[in-house]
């Protein structure tokens, strides 16, 4: 448990709390470059500020706040100029700098010093990012899934009535599966009257998630070079299949998790974006990616979508993870009160995860950079860093034609696509058509193997 200082402490994120403050160290993605296809102007809120996002006609990004200097009207109803956006009133025009640098009917229309509020941003794998703290802005960090190369990708954006370290939280909790993804899952479909249906395949989701819940010894969790690492150590002798330690997804300071390994036939990260105190944006990057020798089919661009979490009449969806996932955050209330929780063993990476957070905040209080906040270019930075774990930092293509392991996750072509947010994704046709490519590349590798001893 925590007291409720520190819970406010690690919670809050307006301007000028504690980790409002650590948060406005990172660039923090918040849009996807294809909503901007859709309509060119876009009211977004970060970090408790209401802003609005546009791209000009030169292509030019940029994310200002959301009143026109002049009379006060929602730049979201902005006409976008050859440089920069105008508002619909009388035409004053901003730049991505926040300058007002026209005022069309006014005698001394370019002579104004005054300026709106104005925020550096960037587009990186079809995401847009946002600096919102002081400058020098660091770099803006290549995390590997966003410039993974032959891969499909798209991108899920939900809006969750629950403050971000709810969700963030979950990345610390390796044993959630087991119920949340297993006996919720089972639960859920025997209501529906589909289990026989959907989950009589013994690789369905939810009975290895299940499974995962039997002969556990202890979970653990440790700091990592950009996050911390956490699995769950089983033992034969209380019921497992085998003595074996299940390092489970990667996680990335402050607001990412990574589920699937980089380069793997699905993987993503999961970001948890606060947009106040009481509401997060989660994204999930999702990541397809194609071993060398198998062609990724053609995608124009990095489409987005937004899962459903209700049906048309407002009862929630719980048939597929990330709903799952969803729906136990939003129960905890929308800012969880920490001072009346009751923590246990499978806690661990939690207690962990908090330190981490306080630690970093501290750190900002001193004037210093947090943990991933990079001063230098890179031009590929692996999340899970230095790992002692096999493929997890880098699959050694040479070696690994056979390392999919996550069964599950590369059999779309044959329905697994249906049990997570991906089967509303508007690239799943592509994801079918890839993942069949990469079982037709397995079964010929396989026989290439077999041969010689043949
Ligand atoms: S209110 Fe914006 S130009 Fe007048
Ligand atoms: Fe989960």
């Amino acid at each position: 448990m925590l007291t409720v200082e520190m819970n406010e402490r690690l919670t809050r994120v307006g301007p000028g709390t504690p980790c409002g403050e650590l948060m406005r160290r990172y660039w923090i993605p918040f849009a996807a470059a294809s909503q901007l296809d859709d309509n060119p102007v876009r009211k977004v809120r970060i970090l408790g500020e209401d802003l609005v996002l546009y791209r000009d006609k030169s292509g030019t990004l940029g994310l200002i706040g959301e009143r026109c200097l002049h009379r006060l009207v929602d730049m979201k109803y902005g006409i976008p100029d050859q440089n920069g956006l105008r508002c619909p009133y009388h035409g004053w025009l901003y730049g991505e700098d926040g300058v007002c640098r026209d005022r069309p009917m006014e005698s001394n229309r370019g002579n104004f010093t005054q300026k709106t509020k104005a925020y550096p941003v960037h587009e990186l794998g079809g995401m847009i990012f946002a600096y919102m703290g002081p400058l020098p802005a660091p770099a803006l960090p290549k995390w590997d899934l966003f410039v993974w190369p032959d891969a499909i990708k798209q991108i899920a954006f939900n809006v969750l009535d629950c403050n971000w370290l709810q969700c963030q939280e979950n990345t610390g909790d390796p044993a959630h599966s087991v119920w949340t993804h297993g006996e919720l899952f089972k639960y859920v479909l025997e209501r529906q009257g589909n289990y026989a249906d959907r989950a009589s395949d013994i690789d369905h989701t939810l009975h290895k998630r299940t499974s995962w819940g039997i002969g556990i010894k202890d979970v653990y969790a440790r700091q990592s070079q950009y996050g911390f690492e956490k699995g769950i150590i089983y033992s034969k002798a209380l019921g497992a299949n085998e003595d074996r330690d299940d390092k489970h997804s990667t996680v990335i300071f402050p607001f990412y998790t990574q589920t699937g390994k980089t380069g793997s036939p699905r993987s993503e990260y999961q970001i948890r974006v606060p947009i106040d105190d009481t509401h997060t944006l989660h994204i999930c990057y999702q990541v397809y990616a194609a071993p060398p020798g198998v062609e990724v089919p053609k995608q124009d661009n990095v489409p987005w979508y937004e899962p459903p979490t209700v049906d048309e009449n407002g009862v929630p969806i719980l048939d597929y993870v990330l709903a799952q996932d969803a729906i136990v955050w939003v129960a905890q209330g929308d800012i969880t009160d920490r001072s009346k929780e009751s923590l246990g063993r499978t806690d661990v990476p939690i207690v962990l995860l908090r330190r981490q957070l306080d630690e970093q905040i501290s750190r900002v209080e001193r004037g210093e950079d947090p943990m991933n906040c990079f001063r230098e270019e890179m031009d590929i930075i692996f999340g899970a860093g230095e790992s002692p774990y096999d493929g997890w930092a880098a699959p050694d293509w040479a070696t690994r034609s056979r390392f999919f392991s996550q069964n599950f996750r590369k059999m779309y072509h044959k329905g697994f696509g249906n049990d997570d947010a991906d089967r509303y994704g508007p690239a799943l046709d592509l994801v079918k058509e890839l993942h069949r490519r990469v079982e037709e590349f397995e079964i010929e590798a396989n026989s290439r193997v077999k041969t010689p001893a043949e």
